[in-house]
C-alpha cells in the first residue's frame, strides 16, 4: 500500500474532465499524492493492490503512445482490470454511436473509463451516459489534464514552489490542447505564463486566461525559468494550409537551438512529446542536459496513478 499522505483535505471530485474545474487546492493535492506514487515506482517491485477490485476501460479514438500506455501501465501496477478500446479496431467502423459504444461497455460493470477522442466536450458527455468515473486523456483541442498536472509535478521537482515562477509554452498555441490545461493550472498555483509562436498560431482566448504574448522567442527564453514546446499539430488545421510559410521557417523563427541553452544558462526545456527533432527544437537540444522530458514521461506514471487512486470508487459505492 502506498503510505497515507499526512495531510488530510476534502478531495471531492468524481471524474477528471479538465483543470478548469480544479482548484488550486486539488491540483496541489494531486501533486502531493503523486510524489508518493513516484516513490513506489522506485521500488523494486513497483506494484501495489489498490485498484485490484476496480475494471478499467481505456477508450481511444485518437492515436496515441505515451498517454495510452502511461495510464494501462498505472493501472496495471496497482492491480486493475484493464481493457482497452481502439476505435480503429470497434464496431465504430461498423457506424456505432459513441453513446451505445459506450453504455455497452458500461453494461460489463466498469469502475472508471479514461477517454480520448477528438470532439471536444466528449468526456463531459459520457459523465450523462454511464455511472463511472471519466477521465480525459485529451477531447480535441479542448483539454488535456494529466499532461498538464504531470508538468507541474515536474517542475515543482526542480523548482518547489510554483508561484511566481516564469513558464514560456512556445508553438502552435491555436490547436493544442496540452497549453489550455497547462494555463489553467499553472494560473491557478500562481505561477506566470508567457505564450510564444506565431501570429497565426496564436488565438485570442489566451490572454482572457491571464497569459502573456510574446511574438519573440528571445525574449521569451531570456525571460522564462522552464521552456515547453508544443508540436505543430498539423492533423487539426484541417484544408488550412497557410498558418506558417513552412517548418523550416518556423524552426527559424521558433526552435530552440543550442545557441539559446548557451545565452541563457537558467531556463530547462520541455516537450510533451510527440517530438519533431528539427522543428521544436534542434536534436541535441532535446537530448541535452536541460531537457527533462523523458522525465515527465516517468511522472505522467505517477500522476496517472495518483488520479486513478483518488477518483477510484467515487462513482459506483
Ligand atoms: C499531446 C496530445 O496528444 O495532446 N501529446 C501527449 O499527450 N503526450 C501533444 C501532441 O500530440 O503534440
Amino acid at each position: 500500500m502506498a503510505e497515507t499522505p499526512e495531510r488530510v483535505y476534502q478531495f471531492n471530485h468524481s471524474h477528471l474532465l479538465g483543470l478548469s474545474d480544479y482548484s488550486a487546492e486539488d491540483i496541489l493535492y494531486v501533486l502531493e499524492q503523486a510524489k508518493t506514487f513516484r516513490e513506489v515506482l522506485e521500488r523494486p517491485v513497483p506494484k501495489i493492490p489498490t485498484l485490484r477490485d476496480k475494471t478499467i476501460v481505456n477508450l481511444f479514438y485518437e492515436n496515441s503512445t505515451r498517454t495510452r500506455l502511461s495510464f494501462e501501465l498505472a493501472q496495471r501496477r496497482m492491480g486493475a482490470d484493464v481493457v482497452n478500446f481502439s476505435a480503429s479496431t470497434s464496431s465504430t467502423r461498423k457506424g456505432e454511436t459513441l453513446r451505445d459504444t459506450i453504455q455497452n461497455i458500461s453494461s460489463m460493470k466498469i469502475d472508471m473509463v479514461v477517454v480520448r477522442h477528438e470532439g471536444p466536450g466528449v468526456p463531459h458527455f459520457l459523465t450523462k451516459c454511464v455511472d463511472a468515473s471519466i477521465i480525459n486523456a485529451g477531447d480535441g483541442a479542448h483539454e488535456h489534464p494529466t499532461q498538464a498536472l504531470l508538468d507541474l509535478f515536474t517542475i515543482q521537482q526542480i523548482h518547489p514552489d510554483l508561484r511566481g515562477r516564469k513558464i514560456a509554452i512556445i508553438g502552435d498555441i491555436s490547436y493544442s490542447r496540452v497549453v489550455r490545461s497547462n494555463i489553467l493550472g499553472l494560473k491557478k498555483v500562481g505561477a506566470e505564463v508567457t505564450v510564444c509562436g506565431p501570429k497565426t498560431l496564436m488565438p485570442a482566448f489566451v490572454e482572457s486566461m491571464g497569459a502573456n504574448v510574446s511574438w519573440n522567442l528571445d525574449e521569451t527564453l531570456a525571460w522564462c525559468d522552464v521552456a515547453m514546446a508544443l508540436r505543430i499539430q498539423m492533423e487539426r488545421m484541417g484544408q488550412v494550409t497557410d498558418l506558417f510559410p513552412s517548418l523550416r521557417e518556423y524552426h527559424h523563427l521558433f526552435g530552440i537551438k543550442m545557441a539559446h541553452l548557451e545565452k541563457y544558462p537558467d531556463f530547462i526545456i520541455m516537450h510533451p512529446g510527440p517530438i519533431n527533432r528539427g522543428v521544436e527544437m534542434e536534436s541535441r537540444v532535446a537530448d541535452s542536459e536541460r531537457a527533462v522530458i523523458l522525465n515527465q514521461v516517468t511522472n505522467g506514471l505517477a500522476i496517472r496513478m495518483a488520479v486513478l487512486y483518488l477518483l477510484s470508487g467515487r462513482v459506483r459505492e
